[in-house]
Parts: structure tokens; sequence; C-alpha cells
């Protein structure tokens, strides 16, 4: 009973914050594509081609105030545009949100959508208008370097985590941009690499949180740095007016990546709309030029462009402005001068909805004998070991964009990284949280193991800290160019864990890591009885990680990525070659290791609860009104979930389809989850929706979704392995 008292308080901030998501909150002003394009349409009809060209042309980089800046026109203002995912990059006195592949380890839109929310609230308030995010590209290969900005190896999960975000930013008035279109899967050569991959794969893999970014009313896409089949993404004619505009129906506009436009004519014809920042880079590697501004007016005077184009171009950028547009702060940011208005603080309550996700993003790898939840009243003495646990030797906010490694990892580092407003350490954390009857003994030095054992040995529980971490290329981390180098831990983390354990029968050990590691040189270690994975938590991460660790809040976070037992089992690695092939097609992650059977060390979607749930009754209705529309609801289910343990928790409910076996598809895709919050002893039934393009593949001959024939299997897992009930149908 005890251990749950101040449960109850949490539990009761979260329904409260809870209730306040629960609907869009954009729902007083966001108003829809058709009465923003009348708006806008309205606008630019009174603008000259120049003030039209304005509007989609960078003022250069480092021009200030932010990051990107547009050119005003009569009536619009220049807009600003800043990173990025985890909060507003190179402000003061804001928050650093949990990563974005935490918010896949949540599975839990509530707070996904809330952190979208909060953060476009600091944006707004310091004047930025375009959120550089959120960040949709595949966990395709473990090493790559941004894999933490994004939500993990599955689509579903990716576009789930998307689509609550783009309502949560939206909702704040900032424009949403979903990047990075599309292939730019790993740091190495990402300027020059050739991304190939098939249609199919395209559709069904990479594109599937694009799609749901649209839907959710996303007003900017951004085109990759590299090159798909040939042809630079920002260059992409396919891409961009193909796919994205009319497959996708997709009616903002496309921004390039930072200096990633190629041409003027080409570019604007292919469907480009803006180009960042609009200025030659001279140390450029992707060889910008100024291709906006008077390049394109000449280009329309000469013929090259249509004038309609520069007015379409116009019209987008004005209707995603206007779809979103609520009374605007004056800019009160400079990205460039460190944060001119640091004084200015925008952090408001966000701190409860970063602990709060960092807690339901922290996953419990293994408790044997039930270590965990903390039992205080048997605990003399605890140790924490690793400078994982601590602070940066350094201080906040040191090194350049999130580059400090050498204390607890909030964050990785490159554009995606913000600063630290403060740090709650895991050492701070544990020591508030924990009784004052309790001793707490700590070393931070990662190479004296004499030491760290004799302190392990010395106390109750070891706790041994350990990371692993990784970034954009632009800036080098202990020889690591962006993508990591090798998948074990940093420093001197398995000496460190397996001195520990060899010190103390009751050790825990706590990773916090950019995705996968190679735990194998010591996962078989007799004396861990704990593997707890919080991943990378943003600025609350000592609080959130005591929350789980003393029971104030049962773990529900699932991984987002499969940890294999070898990591040559994995199916793709980062490639040195300027050519990529997605030869594995849609076949990564899970869909590899159930295609060949290949037992994971953790699967995808695993996670433990200190208690237990049974699943029941699992029942699904097909609708049988003939609908072409992708997007109209196919099929419902629903099952019952019992918490049988004595704990209250929130089980993740993740719902695999298996397809007809003529549609050759992979052994199992996730195509919705549910996160429910159950008592103890209680039961809930939780529902489910399948769209008609949840249910389909991508026929490459027709070019479109199409539902196969035959028999469905709905799968009702606890993880990807681990399922609980099944149901057939056909529709
Ligand atoms: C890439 O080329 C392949 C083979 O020609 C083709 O099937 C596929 O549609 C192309 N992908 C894109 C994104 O254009
Ligand atoms: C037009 O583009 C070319 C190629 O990048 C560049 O050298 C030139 O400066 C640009 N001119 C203007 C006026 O922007
Ligand atoms: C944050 O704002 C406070 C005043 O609100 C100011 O004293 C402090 O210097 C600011 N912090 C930074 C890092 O600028
Ligand atoms: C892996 O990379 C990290 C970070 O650079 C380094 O500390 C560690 O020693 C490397 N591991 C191995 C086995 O080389």
């Amino acid at each position: 009973m005890r251990l749950f008292a101040s449960a109850t308080g949490l539990l009761a901030i979260l329904s409260v914050l809870n209730t306040a998501t629960a609907a869009p909150t954009n729902s007083g002003f966001e108003i829809s594509w058709e009465e923003a394009y009348a708006k806008a349409e309205k606008l630019v009809s009174g603008w000259t081609l120049e003030q039209k060209v304005n509007v989609g042309t960078g003022s250069g980089n480092e021009q200030g105030p932010c990051e990107g800046n547009t050119i005003a026109s009569p009536g619009f203002p220049a807009l600003c545009m800043n990173d990025g995912p985890t909060g507003l990059r190179r402000a003061y006195n804001s928050s650093q949100f949990v990563a974005g592949i935490n918010c896949g380890a949540s599975f839990d839109r509530e707070l996904t959508r809330q952190r979208g929310a909060y953060m476009a609230q600091e944006f707004r308030d310091k004047g930025v208008n375009v959120m550089l995010g959120p960040g949709m590209n595949m966990l395709r290969v473990p090493r790559g370097g941004r894999n933490w900005e994004f939500a993990g190896e599955d689509p579903y999960l990716a576009a789930a985590v998307s689509e609550e975000l783009i309502h949560g930013i939206q909702s704040e008035g900032v424009i949403a941009t979903t990047k990075h279109l599309i292939g730019n899967e790993q740091e190495e050569n990402r300027y020059d690499v050739d991304t190939i991959m098939d249609d199919k794969t395209l559709h069904e893999m990479y594109l599937i949180p694009f799609y749901h970014s649209i839907e959710a009313g996303s007003g900017a896409v951004m085109c990759s740095y590299n090159k798909v089949n040939g042809t630079y993404a920002c260059d992409s004619d396919n891409l961009m007016n193909n796919i994205l505009k009319d497959q996708l129906d997709f009616k903002g506009f496309v921004m390039s990546d930072w200096w990633a436009t190629h041409s003027t004519v080409n570019g604007i014809n292919s469907g480009l709309d803006m180009t960042m920042p609009g200025d030659a880079n001279a140390d450029s590697v992707t060889g910008g030029g100024l291709w906006f501004g008077k390049n394109l007016t000449d280009a329309v005077e000469r013929g090259d462009v249509s004038e309609d184009r520069v007015t379409d171009m116009a019209t987008r950028i004005v209707a995603a402005w206007y779809k979103v547009y609520i009374d605007y702060p004056e800019l009160r940011f400079n990205y460039f001068d460190s944060d001119v208005h640091a004084d200015l603080n925008v952090q408001r309550n966000h701190k409860e909805n970063i602990r709060a996700q960092g807690a339901a993003s922290v996953v419990l790898l293994k408790n044997e004998d039930n270590i965990l939840p903390l039992k205080q009243d048997s605990i003399n003495k605890l140790a924490i070991i690793g400078s994982d646990a601590g602070p940066d030797p350094e201080g906040l906010n040191k090194c350049q964009d999130g580059s400090c490694s050498r204390g607890t990892l909030t964050q990785g580092w490159g554009s995606g990284s913000c600063y630290l407003p403060y740090l709650v350490t895991p050492l701070d954390g544990i020591t508030d949280r924990a009784d004052d009857s309790i001793e707490i003994t700590s070393t931070l030095d990662d190479w004296d193991l004499e030491n760290a054992a004799k302190i392990a040995a010395d106390a109750d529980i070891a706790f041994v800290f350990a990371k692993s971490d990784s970034g954009e290329m632009y800036i080098v981390v202990d020889d690591n160019p962006g993508d990591r180098n090798n998948l074990t831990l940093w420093y001197n983390g398995e000496n460190l864990i397996k001195a520990v354990a060899d010190a103390n029968d009751n050790t825990v050990v706590v990773i916090h890591s950019v995705g996968p590691i190679d735990m194998s040189s010591w996962i078989d270690h007799p004396n861990i009885k704990a593997i707890v994975w919080p991943g990378l938590p943003g600025q609350e991460t000592g609080n959130s990680l005591a929350d789980v660790l003393f029971g104030d809040y049962n773990p529900s976070g699932r991984l987002p990525y499969t940890i294999a037992k070898d990591i040559n089992d994995y199916v793709a690695d980062v490639s040195p070659d300027l050519e990529v092939e997605y030869t594995e097609g849609v076949y990564i992650g899970y869909r590899h290791f159930d295609k060949y059977n290949i037992e994971p060390l953790y699967e995808f979607g695993y996670g433990l609860s200190y208690t237990t749930f049974e699943f029941d009754k699992l029942n699904v209705k097909v609708n049988k009104k003939k609908t072409e529309k992708v997007t109209a609801t196919l099929a419902t289910a629903s099952l019952f979930v019992e918490n049988t343990g004595h704990l209250d928790g929130n089980e993740i409910v993740q719902a695999y389809i298996v397809y007809p076996e003529s549609a050759d598809q992979p052994p199992k895709q996730l195509r919705g989850f549910e996160k429910v919050f159950v008592e103890a002893g209680k039961k809930k039934k939780v529902n489910f929706e399948f769209t008609v393009r949840d249910l389909s593949i991508w026929d490459v001959v027709q070019q479109k979704w199409v539902v196969p024939s035959g028999e469905f299997t709905l799968l009702a897992g606890h993880t990807s392995l681990d399922i609980r009930q099944k149901a057939t149908f056909t529709v």
C-alpha cells in the first residue's frame, strides 16, 4: 500500500493534464485547408512576382534572428524557423523535453501530444513560427546517428507519434515540419548518398509516417539531403509532386533541408516551395547556391518556371500560416547571439510533462526477485556508480549542440538537441526520493574499477550507470562521426558493469542510450538483477527514473526497436557506399527477425511491469460497406484487459496484423496500440480501429492501396512475441 501512496498524487496530476489534452487543443482556432486557402489566395493575389518569390526565399544563414528566416511581403511576416525535435534549439530558459525515441518508447499518445503542445508554447512565446520537426525517419540501421530523434523501427508507431506531435504543435499556432523526405537513415555521406528503394518499400515502410502527418494537417514537409533513386530529394518531381502533393494530397509547403536545394528551375518545377537557409554557404559540401530570390524571378521572366507555380508556392506557405494562425507575440529570440532574450522564461509547467513522459518511457528489461520497486524498509545503503548518473564535469550546455557526453545522457547531439535549463541527475533524483534513513554512496568515475567495486560491495543494492551516444555528422564526439562507431557501451561501461556486478549480487544496471546496444558480454552475469532502460529523458531524467525505481510510477515503457542477441542479426548497417540499396525491402527491425525466426534478446514492444495483465475475449468486426477512402474504418476490434497483479498499472496492448498468405507480407505488423490504465484486480475494455490503409498493401502496378483477399489474423500482444489472443477475419 505504501508503495503507491504518492502514485495517486502523480496520477491525479496526469489525469488533469490528460483531460486538458484529450481533445485536440486546436479546436479553438486551427482552420481547415479550404478556409486557409481562401484567405491565402486573397492575400497572394495582391502580390507582385517578387513578393510571391520572397515568402519562399530564405534571407540567408546567420542573418538572424532564427536558424531560417523568410523575407516578408505585404500583410505577411518574415517567418522564423528553428529546430528542433527536443526543444527550442539554442534558447535559454526553455525546456529540454524527452527525445523522440522516448515518445516511441512511451507508446503514449496523450503525453506525446502534450509534449508537442508544450514545446510549441515555448516556440510561440519566443516568437518562433515554424518548428523544424517532428523527424520521422526509420531506425533501419542501429548505428544511425539521428535515430534518437525519431520514433524507432516501426512505421505505424512513428506515424502515431508524428500525428500526435503535429496536433499538439499546431494547436499552439506553430507550423510543424515533418522531416526528412526521405531515405535519410544514416549520417555517413548524407549529402551525396543515393538511397535506392523500391516503390512498395517506400509506401509501406518509409512513407507511412508522412501519410499520417499530412492527415494530421502538417503545414510543412522538409525534403532531405540525400538522393533517392539517383535524384536529390529536393529536386525530385516523383517525390514532391507525384507522391507528396498528388498521392498524399499534401496542401502545405515543401522546405529544403539546410542547403539541400540543388537547382532553381528543376527544384521549383519539381515541387519545392521554400529554400533554406537562402545563402551559398561557402563551406557547404552540398554546394548550395542562391537558388530562389532573384534567380527565381529571372527564371519566371525567362519562361522556365510558370508564374502559376510561384503563385501556388506562395499560396501554400501563406495557407499553412493561416491554418494555425493565432495572435503571435513579437520575436523575442536570437539564435545567433546566444539568445539575447535569454531571461525570457518560457518553461511554464512543462517539466510536469517531461517528468511524466520520462517515467512513462522507462523500459524495464529485467527484474529478478522483484528487486524493483525498491523496498525502502529493508535498505540501509544504496550505491550509485558511473559518470552517467551525474552532471557533466564541464557544466551545463558547455559543448556545441549537445555534444558534451561526460555526464548523464539526456539527449543526443546535433541540430536536434537543445540546451538544458537545469538538470536533475539520476544521482539527485534518487537521493531526493530515498528515505532519509537510507545512505547513498557514489562514485562517478568509470575507470577506477577497484573503487567502484569497493563502493558496490558495501551497499545493499548497487546501481551502475552507462551510456551510448550518437548525433549529427557535423560534430565528432569521441571519434564517433554522428553514426555510432560501435554498439557497445561508451567509455569503460562494460568493465564498470562487470566490476560492480562481481562485487554485489543485487546489481541494477541503468543504460541511457540512443538505440540498441550490444549486451552480450555482461547480460548473463548472475548478479545483475534488474536492467532499466530510460532512453534519453531530458531535463527531469533523475526524477522520472526515481518515479519508476521507487514505484511511484509502475513501468509501462516498451522498446521501440529490437535488441539483438548478436549484433550481426540486424538486417542492415551504416554503409560507406555512395549507393545504398534497401535490399531488405520492408523487412527491417522485428519484421526481419520474425521472417527468419531469429530470437532477439529483447523484442520490439518488450517491457516489464510491476503487475501482470491478462487479455480476454478478442473480437473483430468487419465493416461490410464498400469504400475507396483509405482512411475509412474497415474493421474494429475489442478485448478485455485484466490486471491480475496487486498493483495498479498501465498495459500497452499491441495489435499486430497477419495478412493473408497470398499477400506476401511480413509475418506480423503493428497496426494499433492502446495504453490502458487498469486498477489491480479490475478489467477494462480496449477498442481498436483499422483503416482501409492499415489492412492494405501498396499495389505497385495500379499505384494504389489494395486490400488483399483471404483470411487476416489479428494478434493482441503484450509484446511483439508475447501474443496473448488471436482472432481471424476476412474483409
Ligand atoms: C526507384 O526505382 C525503382 C526501380 O526502378 C522503382 O521501382 C521505384 O519506384 C523508384 N523509387 C522511387 C522513390 O522513385
Ligand atoms: C543565382 O544562382 C547562382 C548559382 O547558385 C549563383 O551563383 C548566383 O549568385 C545566383 N544569383 C542570384 C542573384 O541569386
Ligand atoms: C533565465 O532567466 C532569468 C530571469 O528570468 C535570468 O536571471 C537568467 O539569467 C536566465 N538564464 C540564462 C541562462 O540566461
Ligand atoms: C565504442 O565506442 C565508444 C565511444 O567512442 C568507446 O568509448 C568504446 O570504447 C568503443 N568500444 C569498443 C569495443 O571499441
